[in-house]
């Protein structure tokens, strides 16, 4: 077998067969194949895609180039709810107390934020003392200890992936539907769940702006799971706009801890119990969402949920009274009040311009080696359909240098958009398949 003939073959959409696939990964794996040729071979998947078969070995492949994380002897039934980013996005930190509520346990890896979009690893480490496991054994003990197991990304778990996405980063390959789908599900399969539940974001603020490109991702990873026999559930939600109020660490852990004390956003919160109940029907608790929405308010109500969290604080080095009394998390020293220009309601919140609003205030990495400041951030007042005065506060801005603090403040003025008559949001939720 040639290197050169299955680029060829992939350049004139050809199907590629297992063992041509399997070479190819193989081969640059252990780095008999040269960085230019898979370039060429990323560009020709580019432009031609992969089907069922090609990809359910390429991802397959990416799994198994690094460590595979199970959990032997762990009785719960264990889900991993995934996002594809955007801004706001917090809701792994209220999920995974409310699902360790219901004895299911959370097994995932998960990321920190680069550009506009943040990270839940970033967001949690706002917890002075927090430390993620930085092993598999580490997980496995977190998971055993209070039913959340999460961790970051490393270096032993789908090497093919950060090898391939390098790559893929210089040679403009990012945007391509197989490749992100084989890049996300290689580590989410690489982690042994009983679940997996795929939050893709579409929108202003997400890596899918159209909702067709959110589809075609979405039934993507839902046939490479299928293939593998896992049970996967893909909800697309709408990122038009950032999720809930809070942007940026400090303030988006707040805004998780009141959603489980059930005084959230109404859209958050009914994203979160939505997730939840999802849970409960792939655990086989409920057989219908309505039901698991019911038992997910009512485990709120009791409190639960709050002691769980507390729990995996606690296990992971941070103080738990955090949760009871936020001066205890780092919040930034100073406060803008962003006021508004214009009068009427408001259309549409570039949810990029307000990631990336927070990033110049420290609260995101611009590059990977950026330091996070956890306390700053944005505290939205004004969301889609709200009617809004001049002069009206639209945000406040947490800050503690004020070296970008103007452009901050004109980017979160110039993400709104009014119109005169009242729009209405969309959903939060768009749609929900399963496998
Ligand atoms: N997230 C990933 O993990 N991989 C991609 O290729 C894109 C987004």
């Amino acid at each position: 077998m040639r290197i050169v003939d299955i680029i060829q073959k992939k350049r004139d959409a050809e199907v590629l067969s297992s063992e041509e696939i399997s070479f190819l990964l193989d081969e640059y794996m252990v780095g008999n194949v040269p960085d230019y040729q898979v370039s060429a071979f990323l560009m020709a998947t580019y432009f031609n895609g992969m089907n069922k078969n090609e990809l359910k070995v390429f991802t397959e492949k990416m799994m198994n180039s690094g460590d595979i994380i199970d959990f032997p002897g762990i009785k719960k039934f264990l889900i991993d709810k995934h996002s594809t980013g955007g801004v706001g996005d917090k809701t792994t930190i209220a999920l995974a107390p409310i699902f360790a509520s219901f004895d299911i346990g959370t097994a995932k890896l998960s990321g920190r934020g680069l550009g506009h979009t943040g990270g839940t690893i970033d967001k949690f480490e706002s917890i002075v003392g927090f430390q993620f496991p930085e092993t598999k054994e580490g997980l496995i003990d977190l998971v055993n200890k209070c039913g959340t197991g999460i961790m970051g990304y490393s270096d032993k778990i789908v090497p093919l992936d950060k090898k391939l996405y390098s790559l893929r980063d210089v040679t403009a390959t990012v945007p391509s539907i197989p490749l992100i789908a084989a890049s996300i599900m290689s580590k989410k399969l690489a982690v042994h769940a009983d679940g997996i539940i795929l939050d893709v974001k579409t929108g202003s603020g997400a890596f899918m702006k159209s909702l067709d490109d959110a589809r075609l991702l979405a039934k993507t990873m839902r046939d490479i799971g299928d293939s593998m026999g896992r049970k996967v559930v893909t909800c697309i939600t709408d990122m038009d706009q950032p999720l809930g109020f809070a942007v940026g660490n400090t303030l988006e852990v707040i805004e998780a801890i009141e959603t489980i004390k059930g005084r959230g956003p109404k859209e958050f919160s009914y994203l979160v119990e939505t997730l939840a109940a999802i849970g409960l029907m792939l655990k086989g608790d409920v057989d219908n969402l309505d039901k698991g929405r019911e038992m997910v308010l009512e485990i709120i109500k009791s409190g639960k949920p709050v002691e769980m969290l507390k729990m995996f604080i606690e296990n992971t080095g941070g103080n738990p009274k955090i949760v009871d009394d936020y001066n205890l998390l780092p919040i930034a020293k100073n406060k803008l009040s962003v006021k508004s220009n214009n009068n009427g309601y408001v259309s549409a919140i570039e949810a990029e311009s307000i990631g990336k609003s927070a990033m110049i205030l420290g609260a995101g990495r611009a590059t990977k080696e950026d330091i996070i400041d956890h306390g700053t951030g944005i505290i939205l007042h004004k969301k889609i359909g709200d009617k809004v005065n001049k002069g009206d506060e639209l945000a406040t801005i947490y800050y503690n240098d004020s070296k970008n603090l103007k452009d901050s403040e004109e980017m979160i003025l110039s993400a709104y958009a009014f119109s005169t008559d009242f729009i209405e949001p969309r959903d939060i939720i768009l749609e929900i398949e399963s496998v």
